[in-house]
């Protein structure tokens, strides 16, 4: 007799639920089909198809270069992995802002070219028309407030959001304007706790933080960070997992140091 192992998928409305139950949501980051496959089989919520691929993937500084193609790339690699998690993918810098046509277009491109299950994109009333035409489509739209790295030369830095009463103020209205608009969920990126959980609390979807404290619903991290990939980026907020640079890098010498010594391959390893 065959046991049928059916996988129970995430959806939007589960992660709601979460939130109503008080389970704690949890979100990685991947770019690739063999990392997807891995972080989908550790159990984890929503895998994020970030533009910080423009970093991880191709070397960039900031997020802005990346494409609505190579996004789709990426994404479609990674949706052919995942059998549980809700796969999330952001749109990229110039697919959305400030043309409410275009964001459609570059939402659905995602969806039916990669087979992405929602669609992410950052900032508040600023981008509420791209959002509500999204969401008229059908496409789930997970927001991102806080810092928003796509627009990274208005701050001019990578530090601490709305940490003064004016910023945190519009923080809070655009949280409860995208939970109006639709939204199924926010990401809330390196705000100050308290306010992050106030947000939190203020909302019925659910809030997943990145450098925002303990009171969200969830939390995200670049895997490459928490893996121990990328050694150079090390913020506060960062829990290293891992340290597979350095297990990487001794298996690449040892490698190397066995084929120089003709001790790879060996009587066994051979045809
Ligand atoms: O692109 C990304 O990886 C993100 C997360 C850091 C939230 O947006």
């Amino acid at each position: 007799m065959s046991v049928n192992k059916e996988i129970k998928r995430v959806t939007t409305h589960v992660l709601q639920a979460m939130k109503a139950e008080g389970q704690k949501i949890a979100m990685l980051t991947a770019y690739d089909y063999s990392m997807a496959k891995l972080i989908d089989g550790g159990d984890v919520d929503v895998i994020l198809v970030g533009d910080s691929a423009s970093n991880v993937m191709a070397g960039h500084e900031t997020t802005l270069p990346i494409t609505l193609d190579q996004m789709i790339y990426h994404a479609s690699s990674v949706v052919r992995a995942v059998r549980r998690a809700l796969v999330v993918v952001d749109l990229p810098f110039g697919s959305y802002q400030g043309n409410s046509k275009l964001a459609l277009e570059s939402a659905i491109r995602i969806m039916k070219e990669a087979g992405a299950h929602a669609v992410k994109l950052e900032g508040g009333a600023e981008v509420a028309d791209s959002i509500k035409r999204i969401l008229k489509a059908g496409i789930p739209v997970m927001g991102h407030l806080g810092l928003i790295p796509q627009s990274i030369y208005k701050f001019g830095t990578y530090t601490v959001r709305a940490k003064e009463e004016t910023e945190a103020d519009k923080l809070r209205e655009d949280a409860l304007l995208l939970q109006e608009l639709g939204c199924f969920a926010i990401v809330l990126e390196k705000i100050p706790a308290g306010l992050a959980t106030e947000v939190t609390q203020s909302l019925y979807i659910p809030t997943i933080g990145i450098g925002a404290g303990g009171g969200t619903d969830g939390q995200v991290l670049v895997s490459h960070d928490m893996l121990g990939i990328t050694m150079d980026f090390t913020p506060r907020f960062l829990r290293r997992y891992l340290n597979l640079a350095e297990t990487i890098q001794d298996a690449v010498r040892h490698y190397t140091q066995d084929v120089k010594s003709r001790d790879f391959p060996n009587e066994q390893e051979q045809y």
